[in-house]
Protein backbone atom coordinates (compact mmCIF):
# COMPACT_ATOMS: atom_id res chain seq x y z
CA UNK A 1 0.00 0.00 0.00
CA UNK A 2 1.51 3.57 -1.15
CA UNK A 3 0.21 6.62 0.69
CA UNK A 4 1.90 10.60 0.35
CA UNK A 5 0.79 12.42 3.26
CA UNK A 6 -2.29 13.40 1.90
CA UNK A 7 -4.13 10.24 3.08
CA UNK A 8 -2.21 9.66 5.92
CA UNK A 9 -2.22 12.89 7.70
CA UNK A 10 -2.13 11.83 11.80
CA UNK A 11 1.23 9.89 10.43
CA UNK A 12 4.29 12.53 11.59
CA UNK A 13 7.39 11.76 9.92
CA UNK A 14 7.81 8.55 11.20
CA UNK A 15 6.44 9.47 14.66
CA UNK A 16 2.66 8.78 15.47
CA UNK A 17 0.32 6.15 16.67
CA UNK A 18 -1.06 5.07 19.76
CA UNK A 19 -1.27 1.62 19.35
CA UNK A 20 0.73 0.07 22.50
CA UNK A 21 0.99 2.70 25.18
CA UNK A 22 3.70 1.41 27.86
CA UNK A 23 3.93 2.47 31.37
CA UNK A 24 5.98 5.63 31.88
CA UNK A 25 3.76 8.87 30.38
CA UNK A 26 7.17 9.62 28.36
CA UNK A 27 6.52 6.44 26.75
CA UNK A 28 10.10 5.06 27.37
CA UNK A 29 10.94 1.62 28.25
CA UNK A 30 14.22 -0.17 28.98
CA UNK A 31 16.46 -1.53 25.96
CA UNK A 32 17.03 -4.67 27.69
CA UNK A 33 19.90 -5.21 25.84
CA UNK A 34 20.61 -8.55 26.97
CA UNK A 35 17.25 -10.12 26.06
CA UNK A 36 18.18 -9.65 22.36
CA UNK A 37 18.57 -13.16 20.57
CA UNK A 38 21.18 -14.13 18.50
CA UNK A 39 19.16 -14.08 15.67
CA UNK A 40 18.24 -10.32 16.37
CA UNK A 41 21.96 -9.38 16.51
CA UNK A 42 22.41 -11.26 13.27
CA UNK A 43 19.55 -9.16 11.57
CA UNK A 44 21.57 -5.97 12.47
CA UNK A 45 24.72 -7.56 11.65
CA UNK A 46 23.19 -8.19 8.18
CA UNK A 47 21.84 -4.74 7.79
CA UNK A 48 24.95 -2.86 8.97
CA UNK A 49 27.47 -4.96 6.74
CA UNK A 50 25.23 -4.04 3.94
CA UNK A 51 24.70 -0.48 4.06
CA UNK A 52 28.19 0.06 5.46
CA UNK A 53 29.40 -1.16 2.28
CA UNK A 54 27.04 1.16 0.01
CA UNK A 55 27.20 4.41 2.00
CA UNK A 56 30.94 5.64 1.27
CA UNK A 57 30.86 8.08 -1.53
CA UNK A 58 26.88 8.92 -0.93
CA UNK A 59 26.64 9.38 2.61
CA UNK A 60 27.73 12.98 2.98
CA UNK A 61 31.21 13.16 5.66
CA UNK A 62 29.50 14.18 8.80
CA UNK A 63 27.66 10.77 8.93
CA UNK A 64 30.58 8.64 7.90
CA UNK A 65 32.83 10.49 10.97
CA UNK A 66 29.79 10.40 13.09
CA UNK A 67 29.23 6.59 12.72
CA UNK A 68 33.22 6.28 13.07
CA UNK A 69 32.97 7.86 15.96
CA UNK A 70 30.36 6.14 17.55
CA UNK A 71 30.72 2.95 19.32
CA UNK A 72 28.69 0.84 17.29
CA UNK A 73 29.41 -1.85 14.73
CA UNK A 74 28.40 -4.87 12.72
CA UNK A 75 28.64 -7.24 16.39
CA UNK A 76 25.37 -6.80 17.78
CA UNK A 77 22.55 -4.03 18.26
CA UNK A 78 24.02 -0.85 20.05
CA UNK A 79 23.95 -1.02 23.88
CA UNK A 80 22.15 2.42 24.13
CA UNK A 81 23.94 3.59 27.39
CA UNK A 82 27.27 2.93 26.38
CA UNK A 83 26.28 4.66 23.15
CA UNK A 84 24.96 7.66 24.78
CA UNK A 85 27.90 8.20 26.81
CA UNK A 86 29.51 9.09 23.98
CA UNK A 87 26.80 11.07 22.11
CA UNK A 88 26.15 13.28 25.73
CA UNK A 89 30.10 14.20 25.80
CA UNK A 90 29.77 15.30 21.93
CA UNK A 91 26.62 17.11 21.57
CA UNK A 92 24.50 16.66 25.34
CA UNK A 93 22.14 14.24 23.08
CA UNK A 94 21.33 10.33 24.51
CA UNK A 95 19.32 7.82 23.10
CA UNK A 96 16.21 6.09 24.56
CA UNK A 97 14.33 3.36 24.13
CA UNK A 98 10.45 3.29 22.69
CA UNK A 99 8.64 0.22 21.75
CA UNK A 100 8.00 1.79 18.09
CA UNK A 101 6.06 4.49 16.98
CA UNK A 102 4.93 7.60 19.83
CA UNK A 103 2.37 10.47 19.79
CA UNK A 104 3.84 13.41 18.24
CA UNK A 105 4.07 15.15 22.12
CA UNK A 106 5.72 12.45 23.73
CA UNK A 107 8.09 12.59 20.53
CA UNK A 108 8.60 16.54 20.11
CA UNK A 109 9.15 16.51 24.00
CA UNK A 110 11.99 14.21 23.91
CA UNK A 111 13.64 15.94 21.13
CA UNK A 112 13.26 19.30 22.86
CA UNK A 113 15.26 17.85 25.89
CA UNK A 114 18.04 16.21 23.43
CA UNK A 115 16.78 12.57 24.07
CA UNK A 116 16.12 10.47 20.53
CA UNK A 117 13.92 7.99 20.93
CA UNK A 118 14.73 4.98 18.94
CA UNK A 119 12.74 1.76 18.78
CA UNK A 120 13.57 -0.99 20.91
CA UNK A 121 12.84 -3.74 18.17
CA UNK A 122 14.45 -4.75 15.31
CA UNK A 123 13.25 -6.04 12.04
CA UNK A 124 13.13 -9.97 10.92
CA UNK A 125 15.06 -11.86 8.83
CA UNK A 126 12.32 -11.93 6.34
CA UNK A 127 11.83 -8.21 6.50
CA UNK A 128 14.91 -6.76 5.87
CA UNK A 129 13.84 -3.99 3.28
CA UNK A 130 10.28 -3.65 4.95
CA UNK A 131 9.34 -1.56 8.09
CA UNK A 132 5.82 -0.55 9.32
CA UNK A 133 7.40 1.09 12.21
CA UNK A 134 11.03 2.52 12.63
CA UNK A 135 13.35 0.02 14.51
CA UNK A 136 16.61 -0.14 16.14
CA UNK A 137 18.53 -0.16 13.20
CA UNK A 138 16.56 2.73 11.39
CA UNK A 139 16.53 4.89 14.37
CA UNK A 140 20.55 4.04 15.51
CA UNK A 141 22.11 3.26 12.40
CA UNK A 142 20.17 6.09 10.51
CA UNK A 143 19.87 8.83 12.81
CA UNK A 144 22.87 8.33 15.60
CA UNK A 145 25.87 9.02 13.15
CA UNK A 146 24.38 12.51 12.28
CA UNK A 147 23.14 13.79 15.97
CA UNK A 148 27.25 13.59 16.71
CA UNK A 149 26.85 16.54 14.42
CA UNK A 150 26.52 19.85 16.24
CA UNK A 151 24.78 21.24 13.42
CA UNK A 152 22.11 18.36 13.26
CA UNK A 153 21.89 18.33 17.16
CA UNK A 154 20.59 21.69 17.64
CA UNK A 155 18.34 21.78 14.60
CA UNK A 156 16.35 18.64 15.49
CA UNK A 157 16.69 19.98 19.15
CA UNK A 158 14.72 23.02 17.55
CA UNK A 159 12.79 21.22 15.78
CA UNK A 160 11.23 19.48 18.86
CA UNK A 161 10.37 22.78 20.48
CA UNK A 162 9.24 23.86 17.06
CA UNK A 163 6.75 20.70 17.15
CA UNK A 164 5.44 21.54 20.38
CA UNK A 165 4.41 25.28 19.37
CA UNK A 166 3.14 24.01 15.96
CA UNK A 167 1.13 21.06 17.58
CA UNK A 168 -0.88 23.69 19.58
CA UNK A 169 -1.57 26.31 16.56
CA UNK A 170 -2.70 22.98 14.68
CA UNK A 171 0.22 23.49 11.96
CA UNK A 172 2.03 20.39 12.77
CA UNK A 173 1.61 19.06 9.33
CA UNK A 174 3.55 21.53 7.60
CA UNK A 175 6.21 21.30 10.03
CA UNK A 176 6.23 17.97 9.66
CA UNK A 177 7.06 17.95 5.99
CA UNK A 178 10.43 20.11 7.02
CA UNK A 179 11.39 17.03 9.54
CA UNK A 180 10.60 14.62 6.39
CA UNK A 181 12.20 16.11 3.41
CA UNK A 182 15.29 17.33 5.98
CA UNK A 183 16.15 14.73 8.95
CA UNK A 184 14.55 12.33 6.80
CA UNK A 185 14.97 12.42 3.32
CA UNK A 186 17.28 14.83 3.13
CA UNK A 187 20.59 15.27 0.50
CA UNK A 188 23.59 17.94 0.80
CA UNK A 189 25.64 18.97 -2.38
CA UNK A 190 29.30 18.54 -1.40
CA UNK A 191 32.49 19.07 -2.72
CA UNK A 192 32.88 15.87 -4.58
CA UNK A 193 28.97 15.46 -5.23
CA UNK A 194 25.34 15.37 -3.84
CA UNK A 195 25.46 13.11 -0.49
CA UNK A 196 22.73 11.79 1.92
CA UNK A 197 21.92 13.12 5.55
CA UNK A 198 18.82 12.12 6.17
CA UNK A 199 18.28 8.80 7.67
CA UNK A 200 14.88 7.40 6.22
CA UNK A 201 17.60 6.95 3.02
CA UNK A 202 20.74 6.20 4.80
CA UNK A 203 19.22 3.14 6.11
CA UNK A 204 17.60 1.98 3.35
CA UNK A 205 19.64 -0.36 0.80
CA UNK A 206 16.96 0.63 -1.83
CA UNK A 207 16.35 3.94 -1.55
CA UNK A 208 20.47 5.15 -0.99
CA UNK A 209 20.84 4.35 -4.72
CA UNK A 210 17.75 5.94 -5.77
CA UNK A 211 18.14 8.65 -3.85
CA UNK A 212 21.25 9.69 -5.19
CA UNK A 213 21.71 7.91 -8.85
CA UNK A 214 18.27 6.93 -10.40
CA UNK A 215 16.83 9.05 -13.07
CA UNK A 216 13.60 8.94 -11.89
CA UNK A 217 13.57 11.21 -8.51
CA UNK A 218 13.92 15.04 -8.73
CA UNK A 219 16.43 16.90 -7.10
CA UNK A 220 15.88 20.48 -6.16
CA UNK A 221 17.07 23.22 -3.75
CA UNK A 222 15.70 23.11 -0.59
CA UNK A 223 13.61 26.22 0.06
CA UNK A 224 11.69 26.32 3.57
CA UNK A 225 7.88 27.57 2.03
CA UNK A 226 7.90 25.04 -0.75
CA UNK A 227 8.78 22.04 1.24
CA UNK A 228 6.59 22.84 4.05
CA UNK A 229 3.36 23.15 1.18
CA UNK A 230 4.82 20.01 -0.41
CA UNK A 231 3.15 16.48 0.37
CA UNK A 232 5.50 13.27 0.43
CA UNK A 233 5.36 9.46 0.38
CA UNK A 234 5.15 7.41 3.47
CA UNK A 235 5.25 4.49 2.03
CA UNK A 236 8.06 3.92 -0.97
CA UNK A 237 10.99 6.05 -2.47
CA UNK A 238 10.25 9.72 -2.27
CA UNK A 239 9.88 11.40 -5.80
CA UNK A 240 11.21 14.39 -5.00
CA UNK A 241 14.38 15.50 -2.87
CA UNK A 242 15.16 18.13 -1.12
CA UNK A 243 19.04 19.44 -1.64
CA UNK A 244 20.70 22.12 0.97
CA UNK A 245 23.68 23.57 -0.24
CA UNK A 246 25.58 23.26 3.36
CA UNK A 247 24.54 21.37 6.34
CA UNK A 248 24.99 24.90 7.68
CA UNK A 249 21.36 26.18 6.07
CA UNK A 250 19.87 23.81 9.03
CA UNK A 251 21.23 26.08 11.53
CA UNK A 252 19.19 29.11 10.17
CA UNK A 253 16.25 26.89 9.93
CA UNK A 254 16.59 26.11 13.97
CA UNK A 255 15.99 29.91 14.14
CA UNK A 256 13.44 30.89 12.33
CA UNK A 257 9.94 31.36 14.38
CA UNK A 258 7.76 29.24 12.12
CA UNK A 259 3.98 30.79 13.39
CA UNK A 260 4.22 34.00 10.51
CA UNK A 261 5.02 31.61 7.72
CA UNK A 262 2.04 29.20 8.98
CA UNK A 263 -0.15 32.38 8.96
CA UNK A 264 1.82 33.45 5.11
CA UNK A 265 1.06 29.75 4.07
CA UNK A 266 -2.60 28.94 5.63
CA UNK A 267 -4.34 28.64 2.56
CA UNK A 268 -1.71 28.51 0.29
CA UNK A 269 -1.90 25.90 -2.78
CA UNK A 270 -0.32 22.64 -1.80
CA UNK A 271 1.70 20.16 -3.93
CA UNK A 272 2.01 16.97 -4.93
CA UNK A 273 5.05 14.72 -3.89
CA UNK A 274 6.34 14.67 -7.75
CA UNK A 275 5.27 18.02 -8.51
CA UNK A 276 8.06 20.66 -10.20
CA UNK A 277 7.09 24.27 -10.01
CA UNK A 278 8.17 26.98 -12.26
CA UNK A 279 10.35 28.74 -9.26
CA UNK A 280 12.45 26.00 -8.55
CA UNK A 281 15.63 25.61 -8.99
CA UNK A 282 15.91 22.65 -10.21
CA UNK A 283 19.46 20.22 -9.73
CA UNK A 284 17.96 17.55 -11.68
CA UNK A 285 14.59 16.98 -13.66
CA UNK A 286 13.53 13.28 -12.31
CA UNK A 287 12.42 11.31 -15.58
CA UNK A 288 9.59 10.24 -12.96
CA UNK A 289 9.61 6.66 -15.00
CA UNK A 290 9.89 4.44 -11.51
CA UNK A 291 6.97 5.92 -9.76
CA UNK A 292 4.58 5.78 -13.23
CA UNK A 293 5.98 2.45 -13.37
CA UNK A 294 3.89 1.46 -10.24
CA UNK A 295 1.15 4.02 -10.68
CA UNK A 296 0.25 1.70 -13.85
CA UNK A 297 0.98 -1.42 -11.93
CA UNK A 298 -1.92 -0.13 -9.96
CA UNK A 299 0.36 0.25 -6.79
CA UNK A 300 0.81 3.33 -6.69
FE1 LIG B 1 13.53 8.36 11.40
Amino acid sequence: MLQTSNTAPAKHGLAAGTGHAPARPDWTIDQDWGRYTAEEHGVWRTLFERQSRLLPGRACDEFIRGMQDLPIGPEQIPDFEQMSKVLRQRTGWEVVAVPGLVPDDVFFEHLANRRFPAGQFIRKPHELDYLEEPDVFHDVFGHVPMLMNPVIADYIQAYGEGGLKANRLGMLEKLARVYWYTVEFGLVQQSDGLRIYGAGIASSFSETRFAVEDESPNRVRFELARVMQTHYRIDDFQETYFVLGHLDELLELARIDFAPLYQRLAGAPEHEPGDVLPGDAVLTRGSGHYHAARRNAGTA
